[in-house]
């Protein structure tokens, strides 16, 4: 199967009450770790590559990873998409070099030049038989080393989604309630609450279309311990209840962003190999830990959070 759009995939979770887990990746193992979890779950997948991950890896070697996974998983559904395009050039790039969906995040603008520079990528994306994601409200969190804080961050206002819908023409809607970006969500001892009354209100407004979820890692504790236990210094936080993005995901969200728990996991794996062992310098001894660890995390969303197994 060549790489897919995510026209069909959300059709299908809107209708089916499921939501399509959006993983980042950014080199060989996460690769694999994601597919391999999705393929033998059966499960349709979105890979995203954000700027720092095409600055880290190269455009080039990460559309070649993914489509040996394509070769390697030929019975599930894979999107290739980027994550936060932050202008029209970046989209422009992603689209000509083979990515099947892109993100224009003008979430930082004011409305209007928000619709400008979406409309403008639809419109190119369109014509070259790509799907777009567009962010109106503001997320808190650290995102490409911009750090927003919770002052700065605002919900998505229902009342504007239909308007921004019907004038840029996007696929999909980004929208911001609650969620934040990064390992570093919600204090300890907080409960974390997300706004469906604003979801629900976004649904009515604009029915049938779907709904992403940005900033939902969940922040796995007995990662952190690991990594804690192990020489890392992470500060005490917690993530997004899993039982939420559950809830979400029955919804109009057919789109869930995981990031941090990946490297959450990929770090504890070889923080904690290293530590067993200092004699060990092979890579590929402390890699195969963390990319087990990355494979467990997918597998768990999937299965307890997404609800996408079985749907390829
Ligand atoms: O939302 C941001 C993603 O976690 C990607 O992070 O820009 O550090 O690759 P990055
Ligand atoms: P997390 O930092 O919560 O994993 O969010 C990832 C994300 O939103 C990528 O776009
Ligand atoms: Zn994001």
């Amino acid at each position: 199967m060549a790489l897919v759009t995510t026209k069909e995939m959300f059709k299908k979770a809107y209708e089916g009450g499921y939501a399509i887990g959006a993983f980042n990746v950014n080199n060989m193992e996460i690769v694999q770790a994601i597919t391999e979890a999705a393929g033998e779950l059966n499960s349709p997948i979105i890979l995203q590559v954000s700027a720092g991950a095409r600055k880290y890896a190269n455009h080039t070697y990460l559309v070649k990873l993914v489509e040996a996974a394509l070769i390697e998983n030929p019975n599930i559904p894979i999107a290739l998409h980027l994550d936060h395009g932050a202008d029209f050039d970046i989209c422009k790039s992603c689209i000509d070099g083979g990515f099947t969906s892109v993100m224009i995040d003008g979430s930082r603008f004011p409305f209007a030049e928000n619709i400008e520079v979406t409309k403008k990528v639809v419109e190119y994306a369109h014509a070259h038989g790509v799907v777009v994601e567009a962010e109106l409200g503001k997320l808190a969190g650290i995102e490409d080393d911009v750090k927003v804080s919770a002052e700065d961050s605002s919900y998505t206002q229902p009342d504007e989604v239909e308007e921004f819908v019907s004038k840029t023409g996007v696929d999909s809607l980004a929208i911001a309630i609650g969620t934040s970006h990064g390992a570093y969500k919600f204090k300890p001892g907080t409960k974390p609450q997300l706004r469906f009354d604003i979801l629900h209100e976004i649904e009515k407004r604009i029915p049938n279309f779907p709904i992403v979820l940005h900033g939902a890692s969940s922040v796995p504790q007995e990662y952190v311990k690991i990594i804690n236990e192990n020489g890392g210094k992470l500060k005490d936080a917690i993530g997004v209840p899993e039982d939420q993005l559950r809830e979400a995901a029955r919804s109009a969200v057919c789109k869930i962003n995981i990031d941090s728990d990946l490297r959450l996991g990929l770090t504890a794996g070889i923080r904690q190999t290293l530590f067993a062992d200092p004699s060990i310098f092979d890579p590929r001894d402390y890699l195969k830990v963390g990319r087990a660890n990355v494979k467990a995390v997918v597998a768990h969303k999937i299965k307890d959070v997404l609800g996408s197994e079985g749907k390829a």
